[in-house]
């Protein structure tokens, strides 16, 4: 998909944050893998079952549910959720032991894709539920409590969104100044080495007033940054207020009259889908940060054509031009796969090829894994893994030398940092500078939420770091610590 949205992205999956520790309450553990879409999905599931009593826990041993949130885009990740699931049994076990009571719940991409085969795997689990009937959660939980094994990955009818609770100005608080917004779900493309059409289905926006009514309780919050989500968030659209059909250049355009939200993003694009609108939002909105995240996935047209992206590589690259053109200090990222069926060196060499003349800011790049179902994983023309991994050094030691250089020309530019969380060291805060990178500042320079203006100093190797312009060069000894 064009989620880019990976574990690979984002780190080691995360559990998400404790909230409303209460004795009393029972207690829910959420482990969220893969993309920023789970991660959204995550909290609501949260805020659904906080209605139900729940409160949140970061300990797995003290839950009385523990719910996985997974992800089916590669092997290894749909993988990773049965090890787990193996060391959740030992701690079932141990908890019946002291008369306590675990419901073991799998959610995500795996239970869509692979629904009662979970539980015929690994019968510890108590309930299944794909990411289409979340807003039945609740009371998928209370049935299975009951002794019923569910398996819900049935598509519902009725609107998910509409049926989740919004989350509580408290919950919002406490998830931080940043915040996604699912707005799309769904994609109707049918890249041949993709998942996502058979595990979210179509293709569904959000409606726009749905969209203005949850970014501005985002805002009234606190939350400055929304980034908008879709597994092809460019193929948002919706009805206008006014009775008209809104892209999400349009949309941007609205969102970006919130006060107090200061800053946009969204996630992740498809290329046919850029059209002249969302184009002229990164030229006209100061708000919306110049950062695209835009995948290509190959640069030779063979492989583009045999993994269906309905765009060659020419296309993309007259794409790029646009976009510059309209906004020139956008920094790009992609995503990347080498060994797909049929791959060969000189195929390769055309990936290195544009790789080198977009020149990314940042990027993701993963060994081809043929997914059951998908039309990849039937072609007889399989790349051998070894010639795989030979291609993706090479390829990922040249997008680290382009992320690294573009972080290097930053040193000695002022730019607006995003003050997100306290850093790894005390006295430090980290934020985002508006191409995404950490950037790293004594936590004098201001509070969390602010946005200051600060010059890059030095540029670590996962960190960017600064001084604030209006500080004079003794206070910012305390920000040159170790790198995050
Ligand atoms: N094998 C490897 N990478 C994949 N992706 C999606 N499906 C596969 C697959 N079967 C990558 C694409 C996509 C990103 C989220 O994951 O690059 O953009
Ligand atoms: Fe993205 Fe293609 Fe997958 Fe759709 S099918 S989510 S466009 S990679």
């Amino acid at each position: 998909m064009e989620q880019n949205l990976t574990t690979e992205r984002s780190g080691s999956p995360a559990s998400i944050e404790a909230e409303a520790k209460s004795p009393t309450r029972k207690k829910v553990f959420v482990k969220t893998y893969g993309c920023q879409m789970n991660v959204y999905d995550s909290q609501r599931m949260a805020d659904a079952l906080a209605q139900d009593g729940y409160g949140l826990t970061d300990a797995i041993e003290d839950a009385d549910l523990v719910l996985l949130n997974t992800c089916h885009i590669r092997e290894k990740a749909a993988e990773k959720v049965y090890s787990e699931l193996g060391r959740i049994r030992v701690l079932k076990e141990e908890r019946a032991r002291q008369g306590r009571e675990t419901m073991i719940g799998v959610a995500g991409c795996v239970a869509q894709a692979e629904g009662q085969e979970i539980l015929r795997r690994a019968p510890v689990v108590d309930l299944v539920i794909g990411p289409q009937t979340y807003h039945r959660l609740p009371s998928v939980v209370r049935r299975a409590r009951a002794g019923e094994k569910i398996v819900e990955t049935e598509y519902a009818i009725e609107d998910k969104f509409e049926h989740l609770p919004a989350p509580e100005r408290k919950a919002v608080r406490s998830r931080g100044v940043t915040a996604f917004l699912t707005v799309q779900e769904g994609c109707d493309k049918f890249c041949t080495f993709c998942v996502v059409p058979y595990t979210r289905g179509a293709e569904v926006s959000r409606p726009v007033s749905q969209v203005v009514a949850e970014a501005e309780r985002l805002a009234e919050a606190g939350v400055r940054e929304v980034t908008l989500l879709g597994q092809n968030v460019n193929a948002w659209h919706g009805e206008g207020p006014d009775g008209s059909e809104w892209g999400l250049g349009r949309l941007l355009f609205r969102l970006a009259e919130i006060p107090g939200l200061d800053r946009l993003r969204y996630t992740t694009s498809h290329p046919r889908d850029m059209d002249d609108e969302l184009i002229a939002a990164h030229r006209d909105l100061d708000k919306l940060m110049p950062y695209l995240h835009l995948p290509v996935q190959a640069g030779s047209d063979r492989i583009l054509k045999a993994m269906n992206r309905r765009h060659t590589a020419a296309d993309y690259m007259r794409l790029i031009e646009r976009i510059r053109a309209a906004r020139p200090d956008i920094a790009m990222s992609g995503d990347f796969i080498v060994g797909f069926p049929g791959e060969t060196d000189e195929d390769f060499e055309d990936t290195m090829r544009i790789v080198r003349d977009v020149n990314y800011a940042q990027a993701f790049s993963f060994k081809y894994s043929p997914r059951p179902g998908t039309p990849g994983a039937e072609m007889d023309n399989q790349v051998p893994e070894e010639v795989k991994d030979e291609r993706l050094q090479r390829l990922q030691a040249l997008l680290a030398e382009q992320q690294r250089a573009f972080a290097q020309s930053l040193v000695g530019r002022e730019i607006d940092l995003l003050l997100e969380k306290p850093g790894r060291i005390d006295g430090q805060l980290v934020g985002r500078s508006p191409w995404l990178q950490p950037v790293i500042v004594d936590e004098r320079a201001g509070r969390i939420g602010d946005i200051i203006r600060v010059r890059i100093t030095r540029a670590g190797s996962h960190s960017l770091f600064c001084q604030p312009v209006d500080w004079k060069a003794d206070l910012t000894e305390a920000a040159k610590g170790g790198s995050v």
